[in-house]
């Protein structure tokens, strides 16, 4: 076993868990997640930190992929006690594996700054929303502020390779827009208690343009 696979099996999930899953964090994932309706998809829904926020009244069925194995019976368990049928797989947001317009909603969280081709795996979110579906996202990422984006990008060649490919450089907004997305934003911030190189937050919803 190389030491990138203990790391991702062993250390990884609890770097992700310690980052994911503050008070902070929650109170944005309150602002999107409860947005979710009918047909759901989850990229990277590793460790389940969103399940607590679905409206289980308005969710009509689960899905969820993510390509850390370890991460994903922690999301498993969190959807039985839900009592949902869920189709959870691992799987990358690069080549999903489900059909064209298959969801009403697809959830994203703090997943787009650690995939390998962005670009792709909104191409991706968008092929399997249904006509007028809705991307939910809160994604971290380029500051707007040129002192912090300074820092992210002295950092990012070493963090990246500690927190699981993660990216501090990647716009959000500005990405999402580009892929064919119209956005209706609902907030951006600094978080309080994170220095500013890792705390510019996005989050809001987009419609498929055109739709
Ligand atoms: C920082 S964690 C966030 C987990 C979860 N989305 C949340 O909000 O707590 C990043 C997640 O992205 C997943 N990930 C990394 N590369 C991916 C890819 N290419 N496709 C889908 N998920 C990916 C990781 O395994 C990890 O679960």
């Amino acid at each position: 076993m190389g030491l990138g696979t203990w790391y991702d099996r062993v250390i990884l999930p609890k770097v992700i868990s310690l980052g994911c899953s503050s008070e902070d964090v929650d109170e944005l994932r309150r602002e999107v997640v409860p947005l979710a309706k009918g047909a759901v998809f989850e990229l990277g829904c590793g460790g389940g930190f969103n399940q607590q926020h679905y409206d289980a009244a308005a969710v009509t069925s689960f899905a969820g992929i993510d390509p850390n194995a370890s991460l994903l019976e922690a999301v498993r368990a969190r959807a039985r006690e839900k009592g949902w049928e869920a189709d959870i797989r691992e799987g990358v947001g690069e080549a999903i594996p489900f059909g064209d317009g298959a969801f009403d909603t697809v959830v994203c969280t703090y997943t787009l700054c650690s995939v390998d081709d962005p670009a792709k795996v909104l191409s991706e979110m968008r092929r399997v929303l249904k006509p007028g579906g809705r991307l939910l996202f809160l994604e971290h990422g380029k500051a707007p502020d040129p002192g912090p984006a300074k820092w992210q990008r002295r950092i990012e060649p070493v963090w990246k390779h500690m927190v699981g490919n993660c990216h501090l450089t990647r716009e959000v907004g500005g990405t999402i827009r580009k892929a064919g997305f119209e956005i209706e934003p609902i907030g951006q911030t600094y978080f309080d208690k994170a220095p500013k190189w890792a705390g510019w937050m996005e989050w809001g919803v987009a419609r498929r343009a055109g739709v």
